[in-house]
């Protein structure tokens, strides 16, 4: 029931809301089938807004009758809201609705997940619950009545009161409706108690199904770490006296931080050592800091209108990476950051999904939850940091809360704090915001009696509706290193404004060997031509980690570039290079698997489509397995003593020492896996007692074609867990050669425990198809049409998830025309399915051109 021509929305056209809403009573009826939801709302005219136009929003709402103070009503009714007239004075709207949370697949509202009741708001939800101004620039004190037969029944802010089959709650903080939550079901708590800084007690509680009470402690220490990490940096408290997380099963995203009632996608917040992986241990501990922070930045402060999105996310991305810098190894943290950044937000920017961190234009709201506005966003901040200096950025922040609490703001108030605490001008650095693409930064350099100059130039290439950029400003960290090996020049931040521009350094005895970019200050791509041998000493003498790693790539994919595109033999100088450092015990275990690591299969196709070449998926594969291939022949006995020297002995525990330690231990084991046919990966699987060893063991098995066996023990152990099984149904799809991986994939969809309805499930076994491009993108094109079948089967059910998982094709014209027809005709089948949603078809047209 979507629009046959969807809509365009634009920043441009936003005007503020005709009404403002004081208060709002909601009752709630729940029944699966039949929900009815009682709603009482005071409104009072804007007197910002000319408009008198009364109109609410509301979707899929069977409306049972309606009053204005009192007096029933027939209101215009259509399929996006309804329209009455109204006093122009204060009212009282009344309304009684009947929705359908069990037949509710697309999760959005009110809905049931496993015979729970829950909601997701966030953007656009709450019309699906009931008529409202559902916008964020509504901000009002919600007070929520729920009857229902369920033993828990929560909603946001304070319990009030309860009684048999009903209970009341009270949010005392003005809110906008997409942070509105409600949940009932039959769910256990995980309690504890958190004391803020002024001596508020806080009681928190981690609810989930009964049998999940042993996967909360981490997620509680996580929460209590972030409470007093935001009152520490940021000087934020929290504001009730209750902190409730909810762990769903069925959940588009993954987590949403509705005021005092955070959701989550079970994934991201249930962890033991026993299912849940070192990795799952991070990304929990940083999500649930995530939408804890929400509660100053998002939920005090909020955004005018979703084109404002990064207002919120890119400062709350940027914040929990803080964190997780100062709970775990910064520079882990930020190579890891950066490697996620170039994998999705580099080829978001690079392909026709491109669009500015802060949008303006957007068909379905949905779409623009990228990577693009979280992790460009949060680079952003990061910039502004560094440009304006660690004590401005703080007395920037102070300005921002103290200005705008209880707000919903846009780009320009955050940029406007920023001038008015440093004095300083970001009209160039707004560009940022409204600039699609990536900046290629092109470097050269000359040394001439004993000045050294580095000459940049700055290219931003077109990106759909934006044909030419502006030059933005720049922070570029430098250091410069002397022929030894020492630091001459500790960092310094250049400052780059202008198209073109050089940075000159006096007094230098010899010419330095430059280290450009340092932590990845800024979120441009680096074009410096220069030699392997610098490359080499950089990776050995740099002293800013992540540029030290950054060295270590760089030879890692010339080297693999020259294999492709010539059938170059693997690089000698890199073997060398990583053979040294894996070796040196003076650096960080986890560093030096990180170093390990080779660039991606995309990242080496888009490399290979920068440079002027066509990709060919296979080939690629082919090279990183003969590289493999090769360090596994010069590294094999290295492999075996890093192997034994860094097992865990000590219980199971997810700090970041353990971690480290397994990850160079994994990363060595799968080198001996190539040489012992998977001798040590059994060994390993059948002694781990916990998951990252168990799951480290059945990859290597699988890569070595030993993995049989070990699948089927695997599920037999682990079938009554839906998060394990979710991992079973990926890492067989991710190790699947390239012409098995989508029959692998299609053979995985008849087994009993796939299910299309939920969204894990379906993302563990499509979603590892996309992520395997040799075997997407297999000359055969059944990877192309096992994806395009599955999405055209979901849309009807879940549009969010399947408009999502559409990006698997964005990369598509970097391929040959053969694969470029194949990718068409599976774009056009879809858009040609019947009744497709404004969501998919939104994705679908702009990626098909
Ligand atoms: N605000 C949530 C978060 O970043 C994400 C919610 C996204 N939901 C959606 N329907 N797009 O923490
Ligand atoms: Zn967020």
């Amino acid at each position: 029931m979507k629009d046959a021509s969807p809509q365009t929305i634009y920043l441009a056209d936003y005007t503020p809301p005709a009404f403002l809403v004081e208060k709002v009573h909601l009752t709630f009826r729940l029944s699966p089938e039949k929900t009815r939801v009682l709603s009482k709302i005071e409104f009072r005219p804007n007197p910002a807004s000319s408009s008198r136009t009364f109109f609410l929003h509301g979707e899929n709402l069977r409306l049972i009758g309606a009053k204005i103070d009192g007096a029933a009503i027939t209101p215009q009714v259509t399929a996006e809201g309804l329209t009455a007239d109204v006093p122009d004075a204060p009212f009282t709207f009344e309304a009684e609705v009947e929705i359908d949370p069990a037949g509710n697949t697309a999760l959005e509202g009110l809905y049931m997940s496993n015979g729970m009741y829950c909601t997701q708001c966030e953007a656009e939800g709450f019309r699906k619950i009931t008529y409202y101004p559902d916008r964020p620039d509504v901000m009002s004190v919600f007070t929520v009545r729920i009857e229902g037969d369920m033993p828990v029944m929560l909603s946001n802010g304070n319990p009030v009161a309860e009684g048999d089959g009903w209970a009341e709650w009270h949010d005392p903080w003005p809110k906008p409706a997409y942070l509105f939550a409600l949940v009932a079901g039959d769910l256990v708590n995980h309690a504890d108690r958190f004391t803020t800084r002024s001596g508020r007690k806080v009681d928190l509680n981690i609810w989930v199904r009964p049998g999940d009470e042993g996967k909360c402690a981490f997620g509680m220490e996580a929460l209590k770490k972030s409470m007093t990490w935001d009152e520490e940096v940021y000087g934020r408290e929290y504001d009730l006296d209750l902190f409730n997380i909810v762990a769903v099963d069925d959940f588009n995203m993954g987590a949403m931080e509705n005021k005092g009632l955070n959701i989550f996608n079970s994934s991201c917040v249930l962890a033991s050592p026993e299912t849940s992986t070192d990795a799952n241990f991070e990304r929990i501990e940083a999500i649930i800091a995530h939408e804890y922070f929400h509660n100053w930045t998002g939920n005090r402060i909020t955004c005018r209108d979703w084109f404002q999105l990064c207002l919120k996310e890119g400062l709350t991305v940027y914040r929990d990476s803080e964190f997780t810098a100062d709970m775990r190894s910064a520079p882990v943290k930020r190579i890891g950051d950066v490697i996620a950044l170039r994998a999705r937000q580099f080829r978001e920017d690079n392909g026709p999904l491109a669009h500015p961190v802060r949008p303006e234009s957007f068909v379905e709201i949905n779409n623009f939850y990228t990577a693009t506005v979280y992790e460009k966003g949060a680079e952003l901040i990061g910039m502004l940091k560094r440009l304006v200096g660690d004590d401005a950025y703080g007395r920037a922040l102070d300005l921002y809360f103290e200005r705008h609490d209880g707000q919903a703001c846009t780009i320009e108030d955050w940029l406007q704090v920023f001038e008015d605490a440093t004095g300083r001008d970001l009209a160039q650095f707004k560009r940022w915001y409204t600039q699609a693409g990536t900046p290629r930064l092109r470097v050269s350099e000359d040394y001439e009696g004993g000045t050294y100059t580095l000459h940049f130039e700055q290219h931003t290439p077109p990106t759909p509706g934006q044909e030419v950029k502006d030059p933005r400003v720049i922070p570029i960290a430098v250091g410069l290193l002397g022929p030894n090996g020492d630091e001459i020049k500790e960092t310094q931040l250049l400052e780059m404004t202008e198209a073109r521009q050089s940075f000159t350094f006096d007094g230098l005895a010899a010419k330095p060997v430059p280290s450009i970019l340092r932590d990845f200050s800024a979120p441009v791509i680096l074009d410096r031509e220069t030699s392997n041998e610098e490359r080499a000493f950089l990776l050995a003498h740099d002293t800013d980690p992540f540029n030290k790693w950054e060295a270590g790539r760089a030879l890692a994919r010339n080297g693999l570039l020259a294999m492709i595109r010539e059938g170059a033999a693997p690089d000698a100088a890199y073997l060398d290079a990583v053979h040294t450092m894996a070796r040196d015990e003076t650096l960080d275990p986890a560093f030096r698997a990180l170093a390990h690591g080779l660039p991606s299969e995309d990242d080496l196709a888009q490399s290979l489509h920068d440079a002027g070449h066509t990709p060919d998926p296979q080939a690629i594969w082919e090279a990183l397995e003969t590289l493999r291939d090769a360090r596994a022949v010069t590294m094999e006995a290295t492999a075996r003593a890093l192997y034994d020297r860094h097992q865990v002995t000590a219980p199971y525990r997810p700090d970041p020492e353990q971690t480290g330690a397994r990850a160079l231990a994994n990363a060595a084991l799968a080198i001996l896996t190539r040489r012992d046919g998977g001798a040590q990966a059994q060994a390993q699987y059948d002694a781990a007692d916990n998951m990252t060893q168990q799951l480290a063991g059945l990859s290597c098995l699988l890569q070595a074609g030993k993995g049989a066996a070990a699948v089927q023990a695997f599920y037999e152990q682990w079938q009554h867990d839906r998060l394990v099984i979710d991992k079973w149904f990926s890492l067989q799809i991710l190790q699947a050669a390239p012409q098995d991986t989508a029959d692998t994939t299609a053979r995985l969809t008849e087994h009993r425990d796939f299910t299309i309805r939920n969204p894990n499930r379906f993302r563990a076994t499509l979603g590892a198809l996309a992520m395997s491009p040799a075997g997407f993108h297999h000359a055969s094109g059944k990877g192309y049409k096992t994806l395009a079948d599955w999405l055209i089967a979901l849309d009807p059910l879940n549009p969010q998830t399947t408009a999502r998982m559409c990006s698997a094709f964005e990369t598509w014209r970097r391929y040959d025309a053969d694969r470029r027809a194949l990718i068409a005709e599976q774009l056009d089948r879809i858009l040609a399915s019947p009744n497709l949603s404004r969501d998919t078809t939104e994705m679908v047209s702009r990626i098909r051109g």
